[in-house]
């Protein structure tokens, strides 16, 4: 009987092994006035009797059919050949046995009707590919699913199955995924047919086994295997080593201090110290379906080791962490590169670094970032400063100034009076050329990042280390008439600390020589700020972080055949994988970014103070981005319905495009299997997955009130839009640019190790300060080590890998087989390559300033935008 309840669809997890009974529920996830794309119909049943062990021709001509005899009753049925791809050569050999499963009960008995079996075996000289024939009888029905078993000694990809010789043509089961030895694991995998079917929703499997659940779900004992395919939620503890005291981190997620979204669970043991932290391992676990494929690992690999060698030969060139004497040296890292002639540096390694790094004639170089290539003075340029707060690395910090005068919120007890130092009298002999401040204000001229209030608590804390300093920091700006940003003042505080009150002091451009060096000082110090800010938040927790939980629901609530895990799938290609990665050495204790950032060993905890201050879920859409930033106000008649009070804004002017596009599309989708709001809140797959994303995967924020509610389609729009626009627009303009900006790090500088030189300065230091201004400007930018280390990293960081996927390309998607959904991925895809020729023909507009002129990066950042955060 069909006896499934709704409550044993969950939990469905990716690629299930299937240990059970296919069972029908009493009725199906979607309504059943869904839209039935299967499209194999119901065998004909025979016309006539024949006589026994006679073929015969009934389907057309293609087709071969078979008259088989069982006893005295006889029926039609049809010869058809499974072949199996595999992603490389089987060269050991094996079998795998396959079982196709009908979509329909036994109308007899009630129950499953008895799949049926065979054995692929190899085929052709190249060892890729299986074949298993079958003779499936007239009556067996719609073929939903087939379950695989490995007779294989070591695991093997199985790209997809073909099912050829049906009477409506070859049925298609896209696997890509890596399949386990029967010695290793005893149960079925299970692969649905590429044809979305809401009744094919039917073959959730019986997951009421306790041991299937225990499997899935994993149950934190011991250390997962690499094999493993388990999706579980964890905290981040593993970023620390409680059993070192330097290396102590706070435990993110799950508490009130330090809130922060799940990651996936490694199931290592726990520290006796600390219950709450975790073993680090080598080999960080990641869920075997969500790893690189070897072309991208060994991409990856290959860069990685550019990197450690990067930072050994710097320590070995400059044991002392030290800082680059001359400007020119700094120049030469693009042109002379490093010395690798030392004597330690010969023989095998010298041969190894020929081979992986660019090692020609003992001197490694650097390639020269976009940037530097531009103008390699631009950074000293303050209209440069402002328009890459529009098109730079990071385009989304800058807001309206919505109240003045400005003030911080902070508790004027710990960290002084909270007024801002930037006044109107200031403000107005900037701007007295053009307009009062009030004008400016009412007219919504004055644009403002303000890291004021995030990082000002750090300030005492991270003074504490050595190497680095820190303020609360904000910088003003104002759009001229010719839609471009000029750079108003930069606010750097330092709250009372050691006896001393509060300092703060604010900057401006000027042609005197002192204010002009300490105005430079200020830039730097703010960009190291936003260099900060940047990694941490824009990029790390706004795009890979917050998208992990995302990725872990959705293989833990929606079946792999569900339409929607199908339309998520290739926006969370490799995420998991390059998260682990950084938590092994990007964002751990001692890691890259610790070690090279200002916050130093606070880095991250910065970004769990972000997420509970900043993030929302409900504004992580573009257009309610710009609209919160009060960059934008909506507008039915103006392009997109949004008018932008910077008209120029290259991220944002892109960025449109693409949302449009991308929302067009998974409105397109979104609307094809789902038709009303009933289907939506009646299907329980799609309910329990947004719940989890709430309940488990953000904990931490479940209880907000702006999370949105999934009633109705146009709701599954808004949130499959959000999540797919950070993973693709929003990492692509945060990501790919990190070279090309920060490469030459003059320019975005990741720390700034001393404090301003007019900050209660002796008088020995003053006096340094007005003899050689540029020497301490080396002294206050990151050492070697850092700036190299950085630069190699971001290097790794800012590249596509050969086997990219890029939005709206083809890549052999699952929907390839539902004309309705091919239409519109066309669309979109002929959407995309129409905004790469409207983001050319921009760049070359001497109108927009913000991204053409002399010497300017053109803003490419959002074309050729890869579906997922991959890297
Ligand atoms: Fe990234």
């Amino acid at each position: 009987m069909a006896t499934k309840k709704m409550g044993m669809f969950k939990p469905q997890v990716h690629r299930p092994h299937f240990v059970g009974t296919v069972f029908l529920p009493n009725k199906p996830c979607i309504p059943s006035s869904s839209r039935p794309s299967f499209s194999v119909r119901p065998w004909p049943q025979p016309q006539k009797k024949y006589r026994n062990n006679i073929r015969v021709g009934y389907f057309p001509s293609n087709i071969k059919a078979v008259a088989v005899a069982s006893g005295t009753k006889t029926s039609i049925s049809v010869e058809a050949t499974a072949g199996v791809t595999l992603k490389s050569p089987n060269l050991l050999g094996g079998s795998l046995l396959l079982e196709l499963v009908s979509a329909e009960l036994d109308p007899q008995t009630g129950s499953q009707k008895k799949p049926i079996n065979a054995n692929a075996h190899l085929v052709g000289p190249k060892g890729a590919i299986l074949e298993a024939e079958f003779v499936i009888p007239g009556d067996f029905g719609e073929i939903g699913a087939v379950l695989v078993q490995s007779e294989h000694s070591s695991e093997i990809y199985l790209q997809h199955i073909i099912l050829d010789g049906l009477p409506n043509g070859p049925i298609r089961f896209h696997c890509c995924s890596w399949i386990e030895p029967k010695a290793d694991h005893s149960g079925k995998r299970i692969f649905f047919s590429n044809k979305v079917s809401h009744h094919l929703l039917l073959f959730s499997s019986d997951r009421n086994s306790e041991k299937e659940l225990d499997s899935l779900r994993g149950n934190d004992e011991g250390e997962h295997k690499t094999s493993n395919r388990i999706y579980d939620y964890d905290v981040y503890n593993d970023l620390g080593d409680p059993s070192k005291p330097e290396l102590v981190r706070p435990v993110l997620g799950d508490s009130k201090q330090y809130p922060y979204p799940r990651r996936c669970g490694i199931g290592c043991l726990r520290y006796k110290t600390d219950p709450h932290s975790k073993t680090r391992s080598n080999s960080f676990y990641v869920p075997r379906d969500e790893k690189f494929s070897d072309v991208k690992e060994k991409s990856f690999r290959r860069k990685t080791i550019v990197c450690g060698w990067l930072t050994t030969i710097a320590h070995l060139n400059s044991p002392t962490n030290g800082e680059f004497l001359h400007s020119s040296d700094i120049v030469k890292l693009y042109y002379e590169g490093i010395n690798m002639s030392s004597p330690v540096n010969r023989g095998f390694w010298q041969r190894v670094w020929n081979l992986l790094l660019n090692v020609k004639d003992d001197f490694l170089k650097f390639k020269p970032p976009a940037l530097f290539l531009k103008d390699k003075f631009s950074w000293l340029w303050d209209e440069e400063f402002s328009r890459q707060t529009l098109a730079g690395v990071n385009p989304c910090s800058i807001k309206l100034v919505s109240e003045w005068p400005l003030k911080s919120t902070l508790d004027p007890d710990v960290y002084g009076p909270p007024e801002s130092a930037i006044t109107t009298e200031l403000v107005e002999r900037e701007i007295k050329a053009f307009m009062t401040i009030d004008v400016a204000l009412e007219q919504k001229k004055l644009f403002i990042i303000d890291y004021h209030d995030l990082f000002l608590p750090y300030v005492s804390k991270v003074r504490q280390m050595e190497g680095t300093t820190l303020y609360g920091s904000r910088a003003l700006f104002f759009l001229t008439p010719d839609g471009t940003l000029k750079p108003l003042a930069i606010e750097l505080t330092r709250p009372p600390i050691e006896g001393k009150p509060q300092w703060k002091q604010v900057f401006t451009p000027t042609s005197e020589s002192t204010g002009r060096w300490l105005w430079r000082f200020a830039k730097v110090h703010f960009l190291a700020h936003d260099s900060g800010y940047h990694q941490l938040v824009s990029h790390w927790l706004r795009t890979h972080c917050v998208t992990e939980p995302y990725i872990i629901a959705t293989n833990r609530q929606l079946s792999v055949m569900h339409p929607i895990y199908r339309l998520l799938h290739p926006h969370f290609r490799y995420t998991m994988h390059i998260n682990a990665l950084a938590r092994e050495s990007l964002i751990n204790a001692d890691g890259i970014i610790e070690t090279s950032f200002s916050p130093g060993k606070y880095s991250v905890e910065l970004s769990s103070v972000a997420y509970d201050q900043q993030w929302r879920f409900d504004k992580e859409a573009l257009p309610a981005d710009l609209i919160n930033r009060g960059i934008a106000v909506e507008d039915p008649d103006a392009p997109h319905g949004l008018k932008l009070l910077i008209e120029d804004y290259p991220f944002a002017n892109d960025g449109l495009v693409l949302w449009d596009a991308l929302k067009q599309w998974v409105a397109d989708y979104v609307n094809y299997y789902y038709k009303d709001a009933n289907m939506v809140q009646s299907d329980p797959e799609l309910q329990a997955w947004w719940t989890e994303i709430q309940t488990k995967g953000h904990e931490d924020k479940k209880d907000e009130p702006w999370w949105p509610n999934l009633q109705t389609p146009n709701d599954l729009i808004g949130i499959i839009t959000t999540i797919t626009w950070v993973a693709s627009g929003h990492h692509s303009a945060v990501n790919f640019g990190q070279y090309a900006f920060a490469g030459y790090f003059p320019n975005r500088p990741s720390i700034a190790r001393t404090n301003m030189p007019c900050e209660e300065p002796t008088e020995e230091g003053w006096q340094r300060f007005l003899d050689n201004p540029n020497s301490e400007l080396l002294a206050c930018f990151p050492s070697k080590l850092q700036a190299t280390r950085i630069m190699a990293t971001l290097d790794l960081l800012s590249e596509h890998s050969s086997d990219e996927e890029y939005l709206g390309k083809d890549r052999k998607l699952t929907w390839d087989e539902e004309p309705v959904i091919k239409e519109a991925f066309n669309r979109f895809s002929a959407k995309l390559e129409e905004l790469e020729r409207t983001i050319d023909d921009r760049n070359k507009d001497n109108s927009l300033k913000n991204r053409n002129g002399a010497g300017v990066v053109p803003y490419e950042l959002l074309k050729g935008v890869p579906y997922s955060i991959s890297i």
